[in-house]
């Protein structure tokens, strides 16, 4: 196995690593995206397709990547070189890594803008900038938010900034300590919001617009966007837990992890998906309103609650922490790989790639205002196409990748050293979701939407 230059840390302790890849998973992808994608295709089917794809495909992926990740023992291209070499297979399957880095940057391009907003909401909040706010209001901010690109690079300047700083420290000093600081409080915010939606009135019409499925308005995009959403919130299809997965110690479970990390994220989208809709129907608001949802619902409730200036202050410092826990793991596959090379040391590579990253959100930051209709692909601004590039191809692509080196490519023996099941059924399981369903659903659902012209 080639080495690589510099030495690969190890996590502390087990926990520390459930709670580093929960945080990677539970972000702006549960809170902000998972709600308007949900609202954009109709709810209830395409919640349920999406939960189909969570168990079927993104556990198993989810399994094998960080399992990967373990074996290579480095960042994910030289992971894969590593594995590919071990196993006697091509060294393609580099190819993989990469494909991972390119769509982590990407990802971060954009994800620092939305985050950058939701600092920006935080701030506004403090200043009490929610009280008594009606659903017009709440519009008209969203769009005076986004309306300069001053104002809105220059949150998405200071979200990446604090993401660097972090990175730049490395895994123990930088990583272990943002996420130990951060994500408790998260869950009991959350909940304490979801006692506020179940008094809204319409709590019971947001159960049912995100679970009663109508199946007949379900289109191919729709599915296809749903499978991708399932890549993107568990942060699987990248590299991300691949790169998690080489700091992985010795006696460290990955299969526990990993179901605590499916849990963890799929309960906290829907009980975000709850929240915003059970506010959306009590206001008379557009559930397909769009990226801006989240933003044009929340100040409603915290501008109307007692103890909203808290309360909402609260949230949205909690939205930047899930999604600056998400931030730093969609750079550190690109920052181990360019720090491991040996030519840069972490600082360098961190302030490199950081530098590169900010310059390509610069175009997410114009699709909100002057670029907003120049659309790249598609109807699709620059922001849009970045989004579905990463979620809705790449990701899909690198996962199926994942499921095909590591059911059948991937010697049984190696793996199951690192994968460890507790029992053969299991594992008999987890093969035939890598070897057939996996592949099968993710080349359907690109065949679906290439033959009907929407990709
Ligand atoms: N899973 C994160 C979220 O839901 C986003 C992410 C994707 C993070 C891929 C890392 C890698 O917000
Ligand atoms: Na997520």
């Amino acid at each position: 196995m080639a080495q690589t230059k510099v030495s690969i840390p190890v996590w502390s302790s087990q926990w520390v690593f459930i709670m580093a890849a929960v945080g990677s998973a539970v972000g702006l992808g549960n809170i902000w995206k998972f709600p308007y994608i949900a609202g954009d295709n109709g709810g209830g089917a395409f919640v349920l397709v999406y939960l189909a794809c969570i168990v079927l495909i993104g556990l198993p992926i989810l399994i094998a990547e960080i399992s990967l990740g373990r074996a290579g023992k480095a960042n994910p291209i030289q992971a894969m070189l590593n594995n590919a070499l071990a196993n006697k297979a091509s060294k393609a399957w580099a190819g993989l890594g990469i494909n991972g880095v390119v769509a982590g940057l990407l990802i971060l391009s954009f994800y620092t803008v939305i985050a950058g907003l939701a600092l920006a909401y935080f701030v506004k909040s403090l200043q009490g900038g929610f009280l008594a706010m009606d659903a017009n209001e709440a519009q008209a901010l969203f769009s005076s938010e986004v309306a300069s690109p001053w104002v809105l690079g220059f949150w998405h300047s200071v979200f990446m900034l604090l993401t660097l700083l972090i990175v730049a420290r490395g895994v123990r000093a930088g990583l272990e300590k943002a996420i130990n600081l951060m994500m408790p409080g998260l869950l009991m915010i959350l909940l304490i919001l979801l006692g506020y939606a179940t008094m809204t009135g319409s709590f019971g019409q947001s159960v049912s617009f995100m679970f009663r499925a109508d199946f007949s308005q379900l289109t191919w995009n729709a599915v296809l966007v749903a499978m991708g959403h399932a890549f993107f919130t568990l942060s699987i299809g990248l590299g991300t837990m691949m790169a998690y997965g080489a700091y992985v110690g010795r006696n460290m479970s990955i299969v526990q992890a990993s179901v605590w990390i499916v849990v963890m994220d799929t309960l906290i989208a829907i009980i975000a998906g709850l929240i915003i809709f059970s506010i959306v129907f009590a206001n008379a608001l557009e559930p397909g309103a769009g990226p801006g949802l989240l933003f044009q619902t929340l100040p409603i409730a915290f501008g109307q609650m007692a103890g909203g200036w808290f309360f909402g202050s609260l949230f949205f410092l909690l939205v930047v922490m899930a999604a600056l826990s998400s931030a730093i793991s969609l750079l550190e596959p690109a920052v181990s790989w360019l720090e491991q090379r040996g030519r840069y040391s972490r600082v360098q590579a961190t302030v490199l790639l950081g530098a590169l990253t900010w310059f390509i959100g610069l175009g997410t930051v114009l699709s909100f205002n002057y670029w907003e209709n120049i659309y790249v692909f598609g109807e699709r601004n620059i922001f849009a196409t970045l989004d579905f590039l990463t979620s809705s191809l790449m990701l899909p692509l690198g996962g199926l990748l994942i499921a095909v080196f590591a059911a059948w490519t991937w010697q049984k023996s190696k793996r199951a050293e690192i994968v460890r099941f507790s029992n053969q059924f299991v594992e008999r399981l987890f093969d035939i979701s890598l070897r057939y369903i996996t592949p099968f659903a993710v080349l359907g659902v690109f065949a679906f939407n290439l033959a009907l012209g929407w990709m």
